[in-house]
């Protein structure tokens, strides 16, 4: 075994705590994707980041590296070029409805989203419960739709920073996602590289997210922001909790049917009030909008007229989807069996674990366990009682939507679990919205 000396001698420096410099990292990316340097030394380095971190300036350099591994997008639509990036919950569905929401107020956004994978989902599995649906154009359709609606959803280019691609699948397997600064440096490379000028990142905290903490959520946020703006971007995040799912379904058509539903001006609360918050963020930091308030008047007037609704008829239209599901949302995969679970006991609901709700929704079929692995689309869960509903003994508190009734069964098993349960009344949560700015 031959390793590349000048990565050895990174790797000693990185594990005694030392800075490497921007041109060692750019060595390093383009070394590792050119296949000179070999995994096992990457291996070691991403380990001794993971305990050693980097400066903030050091974050900020590997971001770069990691954007210069590949192509970069430029737009030249006339408009405000605007992005944004969840840090992954349950339920999320809000790109689906934020896109052509900010599209139909004259916007540009080009939203490149990933698959699910383990208990959170992916906008791309949710967009492909839509008949003919298609997430992957060649650049030149991107392009030319891009120009004539303002708007795509679409799934990662491989072509954007490949050096992410392989670092990631190394990080995956060498116990290393759990770092900050690789963490920041690999969610912002891609949104740097995609080429908007306003960012709005969604970092969740809490059961059912990848940091549990809000502190935790704070820190990377702020990293993020930091990241963005140092490579003259405007970008806010937003902190949001993430202890119960996101409006009141889990599961791919179910989910889209949400996101279509807040765009006809109705649709749960807490993915109205998300939706509007990211919006109204996007909206002042493209400078369309001078305060949050006229954003949000200027958001809830396209809900109302239907412009959001239409514009996600035309973006599904684009992508060669069936539009009609707008109007009807019936026409969208449906499981053959919808069985009721019922409580077992009166009270009120204390909480709905969002990531045993999530494991349910998997069972059934509506994520994958590993890369690869098909979904369902017509599977998943719908809550109809959530935290602080009064609930008597036999009525319905949830649906499962599965492929038979046995599994069914088995889900009804795996979500029982997930309610708390209290004998006094428990107050409804608020959409809890930190904002976080540059
Ligand atoms: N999502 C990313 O894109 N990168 C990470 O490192 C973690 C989550």
């Amino acid at each position: 075994m031959s390793g590349h000396p000048e990565m050895l001698a990174l790797i000693e420096r990185k594990k005694a705590g030392e800075a490497m410099s921007p041109e060692e990292l750019a060595w390093l990316c383009q070394g590792f994707v050119a296949g000179e340097i070999p995994d096992y030394q990457v291996a070691a380095w991403l380990m001794a980041v993971r305990w050693r971190g980097m400066s903030e300036s050091e974050t900020l350099a590997l971001t770069r590296a990691l954007v210069a591994s590949g192509e970069t997008l430029q737009w030249d639509t006339g408009s405000p070029i605007v992005d944004k990036h969840s840090t992954g919950g349950v339920g999320d569905k809000t790109s689906i409805a934020l896109v052509p929401l900010l599209a139909a107020a004259g916007l540009t956004f080009v939203k490149m989203s990933g698959r699910g994978l383990g208990h959170t989902g992916g906008t791309i599995d949710k967009l492909e419960s839509i008949p003919g649906f298609q997430v992957q154009l060649d650049s030149g359709r991107l392009r030319a739709q891009v120009a004539r609606i303002g708007c795509a959803l679409v799934g990662q280019s491989n072509t954007l920073v490949p050096a992410d691609g392989v670092l990631y699948a190394l990080r995956d397997v060498t116990a290393t996602v759990d770092s900050l600064p690789l963490i920041a440096s690999s969610v912002m490379s891609k949104k740097l590289a995609a080429g908007a000028s306003a960012i709005v990142l969604d970092v969740k905290f809490g059961s059912g997210a990848f940091m549990r903490t809000q502190a935790e959520a704070e820190e990377l946020g702020r990293a993020m922001v930091r990241i963005g703006s140092g490579a003259g971007r405007r970008v806010n995040a937003l902190l949001s909790a993430m202890d119960q799912p996101l409006g009141k379904t889990v599961g791919n058509a179910l989910e889209v049917v949400e996101a279509i539903e807040v765009l006809r001006n109705d649709g749960p609360a807490d993915l109205r009030a998300l939706t509007l918050e990211l919006g109204k963020r996007l909206m002042i930091l493209a400078g369309v909008c001078a305060t949050p308030e006229k954003a949000h008047q200027s958001l809830e007037r396209l809900l109302e007229s239907g412009h959001g609704a239409a514009k996600l008829a035309e973006l599904i239209e684009a992508q060669g989807g069936d539009a009609a599901v707008v109007d009807q949302p019936s026409r969208l995969p449906q499981a053959p069996v919808v069985q009721p679970i019922e409580s077992s006991r009166a009270g009120w609901i204390a909480e709905t674990d969002a990531r045993l709700i999530a494991e349910a929704a998997l069972q059934l079929g509506a994520g994958r366990r590993r890369k690869g692995d098909q979904v369902d689309p017509r599977v998943g869960v719908r809550l109809l009682a959530g935290v602080g509903d009064s609930v008597e003994k036999g009525q319905p508190i949830a649906e499962v939507h599965a492929a038979s009734a046995a599994d069914a069964a088995r889900a009804e098993e795996s979500l029982l679990p997930a309610y708390r349960w209290a004998a006094e009344p428990v107050s409804r949560p608020r959409p809890t919205h930190l904002l976080i700015e540059d």
